[in-house]
């Protein structure tokens, strides 16, 4: 059957691949797309299906009713990618984090319940959990987030099902663990390093370097979504997960090695502040109704680094000239990498 969806933070890495994916495999489908264009939003991750008919962008903020209701107007589902989602940011301040990804996630229920949306996907993250030594958490672990972003994802998570068990919203919640793929802004781990590398320039590498993160490619996440959007049951969350857990270091070496370029490029800095030491989710639950990764690790992340390689015109504009960017990377790596 024909939907209209409306897909919100559809210019950032996910997003973006979502709305590709949607475009691509349901032909009777029509994408609304309601982004900020934040620092992290960039209409150059859509510009290959900037031009299809069945594909609107709307520029606004989903903490603003009026851009939400006419983004949400005629549509049957949502998808809530819209966040501020880079941890080290939150830890510089955290205000935008509440903003957009709470009250946004307010705005964007209270219009879903006034026209009766059919369907609304809260993307949440497996950092609502926190930290885990040993074992893996399943959708009925307690929450522990335990650095603002995370906090913000878990209001945004227990609002999104508030509106379920109060209002009946039919709400789906996914967890999700770390994404890896092409477009995700150079802010984050693996972009950050691969370019950087092929700059000969130092990666930062946090702490001890054996933090352990799930990596998950971003066309595995963006199909797991799909796959709740039609077969998940409304008030239900989903865990999705890569089943790739590595230290960070061994992710650094990776590059570095595909890359062909020296380990003494890694440099050793102080820690992330409260640095959340492993992350693990079993995903059971959303395999047993039928999904499961396709991507190969690590082909998945030795095809992202050469993607990063051969698409310099993606990111260069970002690193070299984005004012934004260059005062980010001064203060977030300045005083760590003198
Ligand atoms: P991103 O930072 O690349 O993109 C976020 C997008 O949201 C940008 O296009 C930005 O312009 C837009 N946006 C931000 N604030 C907005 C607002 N107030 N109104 C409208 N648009 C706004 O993020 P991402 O990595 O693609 O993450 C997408 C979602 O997935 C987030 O909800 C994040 O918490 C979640 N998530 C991410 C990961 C990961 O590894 N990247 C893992 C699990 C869950
Ligand atoms: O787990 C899901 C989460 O994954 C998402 O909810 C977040 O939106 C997303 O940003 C990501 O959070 P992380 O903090 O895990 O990702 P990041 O790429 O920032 O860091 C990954 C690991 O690498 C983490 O242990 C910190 C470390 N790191 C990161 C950067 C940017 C470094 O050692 N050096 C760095 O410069």
């Amino acid at each position: 059957m024909g939907q209209r969806v409306l897909v919100t933070g559809g210019c950032g890495f996910i997003g973006s691949n979502f709305v590709r994916l949607v475009l691509a495999e349901r032909p009777g489908w029509e994408v609304a797309n309601l982004d900020k264009l934040t620092y992290a939003g960039r209409l150059e991750n859509l510009q290959d299906v900037a031009g299809d008919p069945r594909y609107r962008f709307v520029k606004g903020d989903i903490c603003d009713p009026e851009a939400v209701r006419e983004a949400m107007a005629g549509c049957t589902m949502a998808v809530n990618f819209a966040a501020e989602t880079h941890v080290d940011r939150s830890l510089l301040g955290a205000t935008h984090f509440l903003d957009t990804d709470i009250k946004g996630v307010l705005v964007l229920l209270e219009e879903a319940r006034r026209i009766g949306l059919g369907r609304f996907v809260q993307i949440s993250t497996d950092e609502v959990y926190g930290s885990i030594a040993d074992g893996s958490f399943t959708e009925e672990s307690l929450l522990n987030p335990r650095n603002p972003y995370a906090a913000s994802k878990a209001g945004g998570d227990r609002l999104a099902y508030a509106y379920w068990a109060t209002y009946e919203v039919p709400v789906i919640i996914t967890r999700a663990s770390n994404n890896y793929g092409p477009f995700q802004y150079p802010e984050k781990l693996v972009p950050l390093f691969v370019t950087n590398a092929l700059r000969d320039l130092p990666l930062p590498l946090y702490g001890d370097g054996r933090n352990v993160r799930d990596w998950l490619h971003v066309h595995d996440h963006c199909r797991a979504v799909l796959f709740a959007l039609e077969n998940g049951q409304a008030g239900e969350v989903y865990n999705i997960a890569g089943g790739n857990e590595r230290e960070n270091i061994e992710i650094t070496r990776t590059i570095l090695r595909e890359l062909g370029k020296p380990e003494t490029l890694i440099r050793p800095v102080a820690d992330r502040v409260g640095h959340d030491r492993r992350y693990s989710l079993d995903a059971s639950k959303l395999r047993a109704l039928g999904w499961q990764p396709r991507v190969a690790f690590p082909g998945g992340l030795i095809e992202t680094v050469q993607w990063y390689a051969e698409h310099e015109w993606w990111w260069q504009p970002v690193k070299d000239h984005d004012g934004e960017f260059r005062k980010y990377y001064e203060q977030q790596y300045g005083a760590r990498l003198a």
